[in-house]
């Protein structure tokens, strides 16, 4: 059986398109239609009631484009909306912190830093997830939300970024270096050499970053073939990128998360319900 549906895909804004490149490399053959809620950015600083709303709002649009499963590509709309999303669809729900948390938690893994925005750091969302794949790990988190402002303008590299990030990661991890740092937000992916530095100046030489986008896509991929609904291999997928705000001016920086060109950003009208 295949399944020619496209699987929808959603973040806040564009940061979304750090895991829809992993998705689009890993699944040449399957539809994917993107939204991005650029006129309600950034979810990272809102409440989880609010972040719970407008997850179910995206994920009742994305059913309208007869999406076969939703992959949530915000670490905040999965910390608070996944259970609301994934009730709403009936369909395979793939979130970014369980993937990651997985992913990240690799032989001789005991000390995790994870990196995200207020609100997933509040949600204990990334320690939940760690704690029920291995006991005795030592979990610290950091909320960096300068960070998504610098990735969205460009700025991932030199003295400013540098300097936000040793001031983010001043105080952590004191008894000795994480073993593993998780990158817990769409955005830090573009960070992740200043990120390197600044944890190698503090003596962490042997950490390993990892980020959501991989092991999402392999998330996804495993889903659609237990679930018996992937596409033909012989179809050739098509990307839609939709955008909540005007698309005018957002190539450049779609270009920078998505590493090439994600084609004509349209515009689309949420379905509030
Ligand atoms: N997409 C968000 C996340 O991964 C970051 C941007 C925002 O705060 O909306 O948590």
């Amino acid at each position: 059986v295949t399944d020619a549906r496209p699987i929808g895909v959603f973040d806040s804004g564009i940061g979304g398109l750090t895991v829809l490149r992993e998705i689009r490399a890993l699944l040449p053959e399957e539809h994917l239609v993107y939204i991005g809620d650029t006129a309600r950015v950034p979810y990272g600083t809102k409440g989880p009631e609010t972040v719970r709303t407008y997850s179910v709002n995206i994920a009742r649009t994305l059913m309208q484009h007869g999406c076969k499963a939703i992959v949530i590509a915000c670490n905040t709309a999965s910390a608070y909306g996944r259970e609301a999303v994934a009730h709403l669809v009936q369909r395979p729900t793939i979130d970014v912190i369980d993937p990651l948390a997985s992913g990240a938690i690799q032989p001789g893994v005991r000390r995790v830093l994870v990196l995200g925005t207020r609100g997933t750091v509040a949600s204990q969302a990334y320690p939940m997830a760690l704690a029920r794949k291995h006991a005795g790990l030592t979990v610290e988190q950091r909320a960096c939300p300068l960070f998504v402002p610098l990735a969205e303008e460009g700025w991932t590299q030199g003295v400013v970024p540098e300097e936000i990030a040793r001031t983010y990661l001043a105080d952590v991890c004191v008894d000795g270096p994480p073993d593993a740092v998780l990158l817990g937000c769409t955005h830090y992916p573009l960070l992740e050499s200043t990120i390197r530095h600044v944890l190698t100046e503090r003596g962490a030489v042997h950490t390993t970053i990892h980020h959501a986008g991989v092991y999402t896509a392999r998330t996804l991929a495993a889903e659609l073939r237990l679930n018996d609904i992937a596409a033909s291999p012989a179809q050739q997928g098509k990307t839609r990128v939709l955008v909540t705000d005007d698309p005018g001016g957002l190539d450049a920086v779609a270009r920078r998360f998505f590493g090439a060109s994600p084609g004509p950003i349209e515009h689309i009208t949420l379905d509030l319900g």
